[in-house]
């Protein structure tokens, strides 16, 4: 049984700058949903909680974007956010926003403690500063060509061709993207929190102490633990955010994944005060779990540098478990807020009105747990039609039609004499769901938590084809309420099993059996008496059209192809050059004579390149995509005349050329076998 009393289930908190799409959805909120649907079911003392993140530079840029001011961007999508998540039916028992005073204050008084305690380095370093906008630039603020790819569009903080992180002074030709500007260094002073001072507590902590978090949460601590961590700034240089809230910060705002995070105890906060509960319960007292439900993209913030900064404070209780989920594609293709590519929630509840447990269905049954799946509209038609509406819904139909045609709707007690063995059978299969599904939730395996539940149908469904009531109604009516009996008992079993799952289905389910009170643990029991009288039967789902599918296809490519004509080509050509440029280049042949992984990155091999006239150390952005036994042997193409550059303190002395296909896979240019190192490609 469990060792905690009580189970305090977050969701990441979304920016409040566009929709919600079903990425979000798949990512970090139905399963959350689902897990606390499951412990109230079981009657445990539970909070969810959620709320808008309105800070950082995901708000300003989309303000920027949007001609308005970062107020009016988090008032308007806040509102929508809260809005679908309401009309989807995610049961947050609380959805607050970093905005509320709230929110300043306690992040204010957890900085000032941390503060206080000298767990923070006051420390002036030089950062980008946009001359004509007069202001500090945060990373997302500058572009500039990365210096791993050559990608021209790289953010400061990240390219989005490569995937490698990268900070802004590692850019090459950076600008300023609020006003075209190139920045100039300026000294500014920071609040940094020394992470390397905690790492040999986390991996303690992570890697021993937690073996059992999920593979790709445990694997990607894992690795940043063992690239080592570095100090991080906790203030930023910005005047939208939580005020840094000590004398001389003026202009300065706390860092958004410091402020985030105590949104979740901020959200408690005020659902306490709002219930007349203790939020010190879930936040102080150790016979509390906390749970975070997150995309990857969040695990080193939730998994690392939150429970930093919750270990440095004291006090506070760390997460038990942290299960995110990888990411959901769509058609084919990444979810792209900026592309248009997306299903976005509020559209669908317009779109498909009273379906909100179909697309959780499917969302549910693709979950990203593992490794990022994959949701396309063909699916969607076919789970929903064979799984949802011909097994789920067609069983409990089949059995709540019956039972009122034949008795008027009256459970008949069972006649002992006339049960056989398939009837004794599907009793026993029954009982044997006792326990299973809160084995799957309990690890946090909700695929195979939800393929259990339909297992319940299943049942059912091959029970009563195999029994066939309506046969035996015309022979046997005592077997037929037997039978008519064990179906209404996998039924009512499956009103309670759907509830976590499908909460609507089971409600128009629970009205249909006429179920007053239902509890977890009578799954696996025959319980509902005879005598009991059931409603009259209905459709629990009904079948999508062929045309509805035709229509959110069409919807989506039209979106896709108005906005980003450019898509057909995933690498636009680029403008042309002339001849003379060309031949500035110095394209060599060379060998790969040695690779190995550049310390402290996941992303960066080095390779000793033989090129007929010298050796070369030439270092590339490609771990990802080859180990140093791939490379080594390798004859490659290398720009020669490079000017050479600096990358983790090595002298990087050439680019070696790879071709990239459309999935982004790299390839390596190889000359033809037996060409002498030195050759010149021209
Ligand atoms: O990635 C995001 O969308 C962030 N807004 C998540 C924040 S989670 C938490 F820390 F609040
Ligand atoms: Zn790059």
């Amino acid at each position: 049984m469990a060792n905690h009393k009580r189970t305090l289930i977050t969701s990441a908190l979304p920016y409040a700058n566009g929709p919600l799409h079903i990425g979000h959805l798949a990512g970090a909120y139905i399963n959350a949903d689902i897990y606390a649907r499951f412990l109230r079911a079981k009657g445990e003392e539970v909070v969810f909680v959620c709320g808008s993140d309105e800070h950082g530079a995901a708000i300003t840029i989309r303000a920027k974007l949007d001609g308005i001011t970062p107020q009016e961007v988090v008032e308007k999508y806040h509102t929508t956010i809260k809005k679908a998540f309401d009309d989807f039916g995610i049961s947050f028992d609380i959805y607050h926003r970093t905005s509320e005073p709230l929110h300043h204050e306690t992040s204010q008084a957890f900085f000032k403690q941390l503060n206080a305690t000298n767990k923070f380095i006051q420390k002036e370093s030089q950062q980008y500063y946009d001359p004509e906008a007069e202001q500090f630039l945060a990373d997302r603020y500058i572009k500039g060509t990365c210096p791993v790819c050559g990608n021209e569009d790289a953010y400061g903080d990240q390219c989005e061709r490569c995937g490698s992180s990268l900070s802004p002074t590692e850019l090459i030709n950076p600008k300023s993207t609020l006003s075209n500007a190139t920045p100039e260094l300026r000294a500014t002073s920071h609040w940094y929190f020394p992470l390397n001072d905690y790492e040999a507590w986390l991996k303690e902590w992570i890697l021993e102490d937690h073996p059992n978090w999920k593979k790709n949460v445990y694997g990607q601590c894992k690795s940043w633990l063992e690239n080592g961590l570095q100090p991080r700034a906790m203030t930023r240089d910005l005047d939208w955010g939580v005020k840094v809230p000590v004398e001389g910060a003026n202009g300065k705002v706390l860092y958004v994944w410091l402020d985030a995070p105590i949104g979740y105890i901020s959200a408690t906060k005020q659902w306490a005060a709002d219930h007349g509960k203790n939020w010190e319960d879930y936040w102080k007292s150790e016979d509390s779990r906390l749970l975070h439900f997150i995309g990857k993209d969040n695990i080193v913030f939730h998994c690392i540098i939150f429970p930093s900064l919750l270990k440095a404070h004291g006090g506070f209780v760390l997460p038990e478990n942290v299960p995110a989920n990888e990411f959901m594609n769509l058609e084919g293709r990444k979810i792209s807020t900026s592309k248009n590519w997306a299903i976005w929630l509020h559209e669908y509840l317009e779109d498909l009105p009273g379906k909100e447990d179909e697309l959780r269905y499917v969302l549910m049954a693709n979950m990203p747990e593992t490794k990022d799946s994959e949701f396309t509209w063909k699916d969607y038609q076919t789970r929903v039609n064979s799984e949802l509406v011909a097994t789920l819904g067609n069983f409990v139909n089949r059995v709540v039609v019956l039972t009122n045609k034949y008795f008027e709707g009256e459970v008949q007690a069972i006649t002992g004499a006339e049960l056989n063995e398939v009837d004794n059978n599907a009793v026993k299969e029954l009982a044997e769901f006792a326990g299973k599904i809160d084995a799957d939730l309990e690890e946090f395996r909700f695929r195979d938590a939800l393929s259990t539940m339909m297992d319940i149908a299943r049942l059912g469904n091959k029970y009563l084809g195999d029994r066939e009531p309506w046969q035996l109604i015309k022979t046997n009516e005592a077997a037929t309420a037997n039978v008519l009996n064990i179906g209404l008992q996998i039924a009512a079993n499956l009103a309670i099993a759907m509830q976590p799952f499908l909460p609507k289905a089971a409600g128009r389910l629970v009205a249909m059996l006429n179920l007053s009170e239902t509890n977890w643990n009578q799954i696996g029991q025959a319980f509902v008496p005879g005598g009991h009288q059931i409603e009259k039967g209905g459709h629990l789902f009904s079948k999508i059209e062929d045309a509805v599918i035709e229509a959110q296809i069409q919807k989506l490519q039209g979106s896709i192809q108005e906005e980003t004509p450019e898509v057909e080509l995933k690498h636009p050509l680029k403008s042309t050059i002339e001849f003379d440029d060309f031949v500035k280049i110095d394209l060599r042949v060379g060998t790969i004579c040695a690779a190995t992984p550049v310390p402290k990155t996941d992303k960066l091999l080095m390779f000793t390149v033989d090129m007929g006239f010298e050796e070369r150390t030439i270092i590339s952005g490609v771990a990802k995509h080859f180990t140093p036994e791939d490379c080594v042997g390798k004859q490659v193409c290398v720009v020669a005349n490079l000017a050479p550059r600096k990358m983790r303190g090595v002298e990087s002395q050439g680019m070696i050329l790879f071709a990239e296909d459309d999935e982004g896979k790299l390839i390596f240019v190889s000359p033809q076998a037996g060409t002498q190192n030195g050759s010149v490609v021209a």
